[in-house]
């Protein structure tokens, strides 16, 4: 059984040491890791995260040991993935009063991971507040750092953030708060910044819009180190490395459009490139001239192909575009296809097997979901007639991503 560790007077950390080689997102933490939970035991006592599932009878037994069960009035959840949500199960057996804390994406989720179908849920949005007797709690939706259902809560009275992933690092440690780590944890700070946050960095610099005017006292992540010392500085850490500083690199679009329908897909795509300080710029392959086209080409860091479907095939000068990237070099660039179609859209597929001839790196969404667990892009982007509102969302997170890659030399 682990030890209890107090943060203040009433807030316990009760997590779990996990000093074990532990398998993570294909990866292999030889420092292991901890998993945080929180106890706030306060007039509505509040639990905030749990911890592996594989820790979850042990979790239970230990927060018993503090508190009676039944007595917990809330359960928050900041985020579903199971090294934080896995003990829920378990916990919300025993605690029969505890309503669930979530924000609405992850309440199915919960449902359906812990069978807590008739159990009661309450849904925060970004901002709300939650008077637990004593302490008020206030939640911030951080969707995508690192999955769509995430949020950070915030201690206003206390000043302690518990941002679950967020602002965490991967050291099985028994020191529990940074100032007492045995070395400087910044380094491993900083890696475990690179590859689960960096990913989604425009997103994190959203968080960091959201968290600037508070005062931040203690920040409790729920792996490694509980930060209390020089807290700033590690905020810094991710708004420096999330910022963009290279405006230097390039997107070209082409298109060739039957109905207008992919030439606004087209255009669409440009916008958000310059909103993510990519360079952009958009061509109809059947107005330009071909050198000018190859010259943009070889330009570019980033080329999305976008065509109609007309007969089953592609229109205009597409296909002699295509052609020509087997006699260029474009191995460090990037490639994509969209369209917009009415029923089959073969021309994207067909300009999709010419990308996979070329040289070109082309985004695909098994990728996507190996790199980053973002299961939410699809490629080729297929658009069925014309453009709606998850079809926009859809090209802005394909957007987002594109330029994180072509960003993310850090
Ligand atoms: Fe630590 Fe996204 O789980």
């Amino acid at each position: 059984m682990e030890k209890n560790i107090m943060l203040n007077e009433n807030t316990y950390w009760v997590g779990k040491v996990d000093d074990r080689d532990v398998p993570f997102h294909r990866l292999t933490l030889t420092k292991g890791t901890t998993y945080n939970s929180y106890l706030l035991n306060t007039e509505k006592p509040t639990v905030i995260d749990t911890v592996d599932i594989s820790f979850g009878r042990e979790f239970v037994q230990n927060l018993s040991n503090i508190i009676a069960l039944d007595e917990i009035k809330y359960i928050v959840i900041n985020h579903t993935e199971p090294d934080h949500s896995g003990a829920l199960g378990s916990l919300a057996a025993k605690a029969k009063n505890a309503v669930i804390v979530c924000t609405e994406p992850a309440v199915n989720e919960l449902k359906e991971m812990y069978r807590l179908h008739s159990r009661e849920f309450l849904v925060v949005s970004d901002g709300d507040t939650l008077d637990i007797g004593g302490k008020i709690l206030k939640f911030m939706q951080t969707p995508y750092l690192h999955t769509e259902e995430t949020m950070i809560t915030y201690c206003e009275d206390d000043k302690i953030l518990f941002p679950c992933d967020i602002f965490s690092t991967h050291i099985a440690n028994y020191e529990y708060f940074n100032d007492l780590a045995k070395e400087d944890i910044k380094e491993d700070f900083t890696v475990y910044y690179k590859l689960i946050m960096h990913p989604h960095r425009r997103y994190v610099q959203e968080m960091i819009e959201k968290i600037k005017d508070l005062d931040i006292k203690i920040i409790a992540p729920s792996h490694g180190f509980i930060i209390r010392y020089d807290v700033q500085s590690f905020i810094d850490i991710y708004d420096n490395m999330s910022k963009s500083t290279d405006q230097s690199k390039k997107a070209l679009v082409l298109y060739s459009t039957m109905t207008g329908n992919t030439k606004k897909i087209a255009t669409i795509l440009k916008e958000k490139f310059e909103e993510q300080n990519i360079t952009s710029e958009i061509m109809d392959v059947n107005k330009v001239p071909m050198e000018e086209i190859i010259s943009a080409i070889n330009e570019a860091d980033t080329i999305f192909f976008g065509s109609s479907t007309r007969y089953g095939d592609m229109i205009g000068n597409m296909e002699e575009v295509l052609k020509n990237l087997k006699t260029l070099n474009l191995e460090s660039k990037l490639g994509a296809t969209f369209g917009s179609y009415g029923w089959s859209g073969e021309a994207i597929e067909v300009i999709q097997d010419y990308l996979n001839e070329s040289n070109l790196k082309v985004l695909n969404t098994s990728d996507i979901i190996k790199s980053t667990g973002m299961t939410d892009i699809e490629l080729p982007l297929r658009i069925r007639f014309s453009l709606k509102e998850d079809s926009l969302k859809s090209i802005d997170r394909l957007v987002t991503y594109t330029s994180d890659l072509l960003l993310s030399a850090i």
